[in-house]
């Protein structure tokens, strides 16, 4: 397997954030899952999701069986935590985008969690990227085409990478075919955070 992807618009940083980046981020990270607390979603068919899931910004993204859209509330009514300066930082540096992150979707894999095939087109301008950090666990994050089917490509993606998904690749499939649980010692109680930041309107 190779160490990143081929794919057009698809960028890694691996390790871009050192140890005590990691750290610090995690833990604004558990203020904003104080003032919102992670979800397990269903989707629209009824299906619980694996990952848990909560955001920060002006908007969330929510699955449930009215089906997926962004909201500006989270499930229990309060508005969503600001997103940390920490991480519109990171955005700043790597988006190549003048407009600010409106969603910074909080996404957490316990041991078994995965994330099915699919494209981030809820928004209404992909103009710019989709950044993505990992922290905690590996996951194996696989991406295709923007279509669905056709070849595939795979990278392990490590605590502290960020990837970035602009131009063709804003619009691929993509999705985490599983963690490796406990290979990171990042988080106490093990598992991966994957944090997703993108315009949304
Ligand atoms: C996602 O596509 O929403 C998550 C990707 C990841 O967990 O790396
Ligand atoms: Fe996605």
């Amino acid at each position: 397997m190779s160490h990143t992807l081929t794919a057009k618009g698809f960028a890694l940083y691996p390790n871009h954030l050192d140890k005590s980046a990691q750290e610090s981020l995690v833990s604004d990270l558990r203020e904003v899952v104080r003032a919102a607390p992670m979800f397990h979603p269903v989707t629209p068919r009824g299906q619980a999701m694996s990952v848990k899931m909560t955001a920060a910004g002006q908007f969330g993204w929510i699955s449930d069986n009215r089906g997926y859209r962004y909201q500006s509330h989270h499930p229990q009514g309060m508005s969503w935590p600001q997103i940390p300066a920490s991480i519109l930082t990171l955005w700043n540096t790597l988006s190549d985008c003048t407009r600010e992150p409106e969603c910074c979707l909080i996404n957490w894999y316990g041991e078994g969690a995965r994330m099915g095939m699919h494209q981030d087109k809820d928004e209404t301008d992909f103009s710019c990227p989709v950044v993505s950090i990992s922290l905690g666990d590996d996951g194996l994050f696989r991406m295709g085409n923007i279509e669905r089917g056709g070849k595939t490509e795979s990278v392990w993606l490590k605590s502290g990478d960020i990837v970035v998904m602009g131009g063709p690749a804003r619009l691929a499939h993509h999705g985490v075919d599983r963690i490796r649980f406990g290979s990171s010692s990042l988080l106490p109680q093990h598992g991966r955070i994957n944090i997703t930041l993108r315009v949304v309107t």
